[in-house]
């Protein structure tokens, strides 16, 4: 199973799609009604939709297997309008969450290493991360990777972390993760941003649980996207880390020590993704 996309609703389309192509390295992959759908450069037939809409929400977090894998968590009920096409079916979570299964496709890979390749994680804001991770684990099938004082990591193959839910007094998309080439890419990646106008909201850094490096920036729509790159893969042999392994020292919040959250701007941009009741 592999993390495909993130559906998003939102009421301007055009300076979102402008930044996410212009600024962020997507790549238009096409149209459907009000949708409008975006690559990486990996051998997903697009990673995020843009859906012109009243209010901005998100429609779905989608996974793409073999109909097999699929099979252990549903049975699919429709054929979806997306690039790639495919069966699938939608299920609800604790807290409205909607995960989409759909049968995996694949295009050609780009040769582009300044482009995204492809979605590494989603963000989820809980205001019951147990149940979260309950519905994860037995309505899902998925893993968990590390439980810190704030987030439950959840894996869905051998990379750390395809979901994460955060403590919160909401229930919204926390953030989505773009997975860049490597460390170079993600911090070539904040230069571009910035020589835009763009300041990171969080990052450069490296995060804890998955040791991946980040930069955190609020997209027009209101949200927050991240590259990241160097994610760590594990195995069945793997120990789920507690609260306890997962402790900062004073003044930490990453590995590296020299980045600093900008928790006003973050804790605003958290609020504006929510899942439709
Ligand atoms: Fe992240």
């Amino acid at each position: 199973m592999r993390l495909r996309s993130v559906e998003l609703e939102i009421p301007d389309v055009a300076p979102a799609a402008e930044f996410l192509e212009r600024l962020w390295g997507l790549v238009p992959a096409g149209s459907a009604g009000a949708t409008r759908f975006f690559r990486g450069a990996g051998d997903h037939p697009y990673i995020l939709s843009l859906t012109k809409a009243a209010a901005p929400a998100v429609a779905a977090v989608t996974f793409a297997g073999s109909l097999e894998e699929l099979a252990k968590v549903g049975r699919p009920d429709r054929s979806f309008d997306v690039p790639g096409g495919g069966q699938g079916f939608e299920v609800r979570g604790p807290e409205g969450q909607v995960y989409r299964f759909i049968t995996d496709s694949a295009v050609e890979r780009l040769n582009d290493k300044a482009k995204p390749i492809q979605l590494t994680h989603a963000v989820i804001n809980s205001t019951d991360v147990e149940a979260s991770e309950r519905y994860a684990v037995e309505k899902l099938g998925f893993k968990v990777s590390d439980r810190t004082a704030h987030m439950r990591f959840i894996r869905c193959n051998r990379k750390h972390h395809a979901l994460a839910y955060a403590k919160s007094e909401f229930a919204s998309l926390n953030h989505i993760a773009f997975e860049m080439h490597d460390m170079d890419a993600v911090m070539r990646g904040i230069g571009r941003l910035r020589d835009a106008g763009h300041e990171p909201v969080w990052g450069p850094g490296r995060h804890g649980p998955g040791n991946n490096v980040f930069g955190y920036f609020i997209a027009p729509y209101g949200g927050i996207v991240e590259y990241t790159a160097e994610v760590s893969e594990v195995d069945e042999n793997y120990k789920v880390g507690t609260p306890e392994d997962w402790k900062w020292s004073p003044g930490r919040i990453d590995h590296w020590g020299i980045s600093k959250k900008d928790t006003v701007k973050t804790t605003a941009a958290e609020k504006v993704l929510r899942f439709r009741a």
